[in-house]
């Protein structure tokens, strides 16, 4: 049997990690300045978080959400206290799709509306509703397009309000990002939120706000949109929640009722994946990695921002997307290719997106501040 190739792959085989560097096949050394799509938060193979699943794996891995979990309630804990949100609820699944899937039926069932407001540039999963509010046609299939998924360009406040004026009683959720990832790292404005919020609540829509890549810390804040003070009524989680073990939490404001059966999942909130997100919290609150994230995202920035070729930089904390003059892509295999440095790129052809651990280290961003600045130079 063979792969169906869906992906097109950088000729690199990654056999071993440690922090913020992999290895390949070879023995070549490589520094991770993307995280596998913004996963590794604490660190590729991080010490603590090695011995916490070993040490699970020897007890027990897996059984079904028909018995008690103590380990789903002390995740449930320690991410209540470490993102300040403890009234929430948790509900524990497997992606961020998957969470985002979860939040969008929630609100439904809530408030027995079936409309959704969505914006242009977002990126919210490839499952079946997620996709349908995801702004990118070459990803959603026939079967996807519905007319109750409504699009409404981003941090553009008029339009936001004309179509709440006309279909405001039947949107039953609006889904945003913290921060728009895939988008290329686009920051909402703190009125446009604002509005968002103010609207929401006229027109009894539940605002569900996606922090799959732009939370757990990697703002410089748990969450971004806590930033700006606005209280979001569902907040959707995956990636760094796990540091690659596939985990996916919905944060549900306590207005919500569960009854059983509402939601449901076979592999969510196993004994593996709580471990390991419970190590992930533990090493971010032993080893402030939201204040790393904050001083060393400042760091770069300053360092880079005078570089030629640089149009832009939009960034918070250690989420950040430099703008250049041009496609990214030959600065982007330059680095990967002649300095072994992993970025990203976004749907923007211009922007690098670079999304390093949060505990990266001062003298790795050197690194990586050295090669940029070579690679801009002589392009
Ligand atoms: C903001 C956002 N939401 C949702 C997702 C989907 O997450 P997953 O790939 O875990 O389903 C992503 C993935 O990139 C994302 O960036």
């Amino acid at each position: 049997m063979n792969l169906f190739n869906v992906y097109p792959l950088f000729n690199i085989n990654p056999v071993k990690a440690q922090g913020s560097f992999l290895w390949d096949d070879k023995g070549e050394k490589y520094l991770d300045f993307y995280g596998g799509h913004a996963v590794i938060s604490i660190g590729h193979n991080h010490p603590h978080y090695q011995a916490q699943l070993k040490n699970q794996l020897d007890k027990i891995s897996f059984y079904s959400n028909s018995v008690q979990n103590e380990l789903q309630t002390e995740l449930a804990g320690k991410l209540g206290k470490l993102s300040g949100l403890e009234e929430y609820n948790l509900f524990l699944c497997n992606s961020g799709a998957e969470a985002n899937e979860n939040a969008l039926k929630l609100a439904s069932f809530h408030n027995g509306k079936n409309k959704v407001l969505y914006f242009s540039g977002s990126f919210h999963g490839r499952t079946s509703a997620a996709v349908s509010v995801t702004d990118n046609p070459k990803i959603v299939a026939p079967v996807n397009y519905d007319e109750r998924f409504v699009k409404s360009e981003w941090n553009n406040i008029e339009q936001l309000e004309e179509v709440f004026e006309k279909q405001g009683n039947e949107l039953s959720s609006v889904i945003i990002e913290g921060i728009q990832g895939v988008g290329g790292i686009m920051i909402p404005t703190v009125e446009f939120l604002t509005k968002i919020k103010e609207l929401c609540e006229k027109y009894d829509a539940v605002l569900i706000l996606d922090e799959v890549q732009s939370g757990y810390g990697r703002s410089g804040y748990f969450f971004a949109h806590q930033e700006f003070g606005i209280e979001a009524d569902i907040i959707t989680t995956a990636k760094g929640m796990g540091n690659g073990f596939p985990i996916g939490g919905v944060l549900i404001h306590p207005k919500f009722q569960a009854s059983y059966g509402l939601l449901g999942t076979t592999f969510g909130g196993n004994h593996l994946a709580c471990v390991a997100a419970i190590a992930v919290l533990d090493v971010m609150k032993d080893e402030n990695i939201i204040e790393n994230a904050q001083k060393m995202g400042e760091y770069i920035e300053n360092e880079i921002k005078d570089f030629p070729h640089i149009k832009t930089i939009r960034r918070k904390g250690l989420m950040i997307g430099i703008e250049l003059d041009r496609d990214c892509s030959e600065v982007r295999n330059s680095l990967l290719y002649h300095h072994h440095i992993f970025t990203g790129n976004s749907n923007d052809k211009a922007v690098l997106r670079i999304l390093p651990a949060l505990n990266i280290k001062k003298e790795e961003t050197d690194l990586f501040i050295n090669a940029l600045k070579e690679v801009l130079e002589n392009i």
